[in-house]
């Protein structure tokens, strides 16, 4: 049925508990899964007006803090007993790129947490799982 998984890391609890769910999903209909980090650029293109060099530096730091955060969910997938593993790096607005990356790969699920990094509890969803669940028309597994 799922037979490709959109799994949205961006290292908090919520998105590895999204990933732990997606696992036992790809494992029952030997799915492939697509693990994604998006590197918000808002943040990063007002460094740049600023200083190119630092913009550089804060950007291969992003870079491989989100290669980390990607290999340690793949190691992970994989010790499940995983084969079909997929790590994928973008740069953009988040929620954009998650609905972007599922339309172009044709996933059947998008994994993601109710809350990511910012994590108010009295906030029921994030904005980037809000704006995931308007914009796509795939299904989503939201996990708490
Ligand atoms: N940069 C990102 N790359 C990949 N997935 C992300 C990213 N940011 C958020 N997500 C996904 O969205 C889920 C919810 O995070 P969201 O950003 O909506 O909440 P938040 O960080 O608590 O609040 P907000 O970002 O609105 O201040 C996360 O658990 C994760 O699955
Ligand atoms: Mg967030």
């Amino acid at each position: 049925m799922y037979k490709k998984i959109l799994v949205a890391l961006d290292g908090s609890e919520y998105s590895e508990r999204a990933l732990e769910k997606a696992i036992s999903i790809a494992k029952m209909f030997n799915s492939q899964i697509i693990l994604l980090n998006v590197i918000k650029t808002e943040e990063l293109d007002v460094i740049k007006q600023y200083s190119e060099s630092s913009y550089d530096l804060v950007k291969s730091y992003l870079e491989q803090t989100a290669e980390k955060l990607l290999t340690e969910a793949e190691d992970k997938a994989k010790k499940k007993g995983l084969e079909d593993v997929v790590k994928k790096i973008l740069f953009g607005d988040p929620a954009e790129k998650i609905i972007d990356e599922a339309n172009n790969e044709n996933v059947d699920l998008i994994a993601i947490g109710t809350r990511g990094l910012t994590g108010v509890k009295r906030v029921v969803l994030g904005s980037t799982t809000q704006k995931v669940i308007r914009w796509t028309n795939k299904d989503v597994l939201v996990v708490h």
